[in-house]
């Protein structure tokens, strides 16, 4: 069976499971984050960003998303985000409830992207006790779409929000994805181009279950610490999770590991580029894909078992590699569309 659901469809990384084997064989470890490993993180955080960054290990994306945003707006604030964001349409409300009834504001915007010049009109900026007042802005790298926002780009939105006095989110789901493709360092990409906290993701790219909100302005992270708690992501056994990103972080995993998904996904642009009838609805920068397949091929491809979730967004199915995905599948799925569509 091939998956490319998404790239939560695999398990840990070996080098994630031997960090959480040695943890686990160490002696007993007070908890609650009070260990060694714990401290490393974020220090290892604060080499790998380039400053002193305050970083709050968490077991889910949607709860970094949420607690991240708990820190930056108050309940009666406005989260500008995509109208495809994920914590807009996949999180069930947890960023609202996180804030305690924050609102999000989606808008559109081409490629999953938000545009400088269509944020600046979003923005409410009436001191009208009947509204919500604008508090923050979320966008997510790589975007919904497999898109990336440039360096330069995530600056000109956040220059924006600064002129508001609006804090900046990113959903780093797949960060690591969008720093192997850009180039450049996880510094120029996140709080050199004005973003102050960041949700790290970690568990698509080879953790068991770990992600890290990470906090560029120290005054930000004032009641982090409670607000995970509160929100029931203060691990006793916080060393496991910690060990998790020790593996991640150790010899640049979490950025091999992306740029491999990322070379699979090339892999299957170039295969499917040459389909006749197949289009590719996005531009393929990370390792989303989002093709559009010949009437009835993607559900024929999905009961012959390739598994990937058919008619996502605007008609076209979603196909996402990860650290794990091997050439051989890539190009086994490759020659099944070739032969669905040639049958349809
Ligand atoms: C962009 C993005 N953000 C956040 C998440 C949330 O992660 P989780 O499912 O661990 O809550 C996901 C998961 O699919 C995602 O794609």
């Amino acid at each position: 069976m091939i998956n490319f659901a998404s790239d939560n469809v695999t398990g840990a990384s070996p080098e994630v499971l031997q960090a959480i084997i040695q943890a686990n064989a160490a002696a007993p470890r007070m908890p609650y984050g009070n260990d060694a490993h714990t401290d490393l993180i974020e220090e290892r955080l604060s080499e790998l960003f380039e400053t002193e960054v305050k970083a709050y290990l968490v077991a889910t994306g949607t709860a970094s998303n949420a607690l991240a945003l708990a820190s930056l707006a108050p309940p009666w604030g406005a989260i500008y985000c995509h109208e495809q964001a994920h914590i807009q349409r996949s999180e069930c409300g947890a960023p609202e409830f996180y804030t305690g009834g924050a609102k999000l504001v989606p808008l559109p915007g081409a490629q999953g992207k938000l545009w400088p010049e269509a944020l600046h009109e979003a923005i409410d900026r009436r001191d009208d006790v009947h509204r919500v007042q604008p508090a923050a802005l979320s966008v997510t790298q790589s975007t919904e779409t497999g898109t990336l926002y440039r360096p330069d780009e995530v600056a000109a939105l956040a220059q924006v929000a600064a002129e508001a006095d609006l804090k900046v989110h990113m959903d780093g789901a797949r960060f690591a994805n969008a720093v192997a493709a850009l180039g450049c360092s996880p510094a120029e990409i996140s709080w050199k181009s004005g973003v102050d906290v960041l949700s790290f993701g970690g568990t698509k790219n080879g953790c068991l279950s770990a992600e890290a909100v990470i906090f560029f302005r120290p005054e930000l992270a004032r009641n982090a610490a409670r607000q995970r708690k509160r929100g029931g992501h203060l691990l006793s056994k916080m060393r496991l999770l910690s060990a998790q990103f020790e593996g991640y972080l150790a010899e640049d995993a979490w950025l091999q590991r992306a740029a491999h998904a990322n070379r699979m996904a090339g892999r299957l642009l170039k295969g499917l580029q040459d389909i006749p009838g197949v289009e590719l609805v996005y531009p393929v920068e990370a390792n989303q894909l989002f093709p559009r397949f010949p009437s009835g091929v993607a559900q024929k491809l999905n009961q012959a078992g390739f598994l990937f979730y058919a008619n996502m967004l605007e008609g076209a199915s979603r196909l996402v590699t990860a650290w794990s995905t091997t050439e051989e599948e890539v190009d086994h799925f490759i020659a099944a569309v070739r032969e669905a569509v040639a049958e349809a």
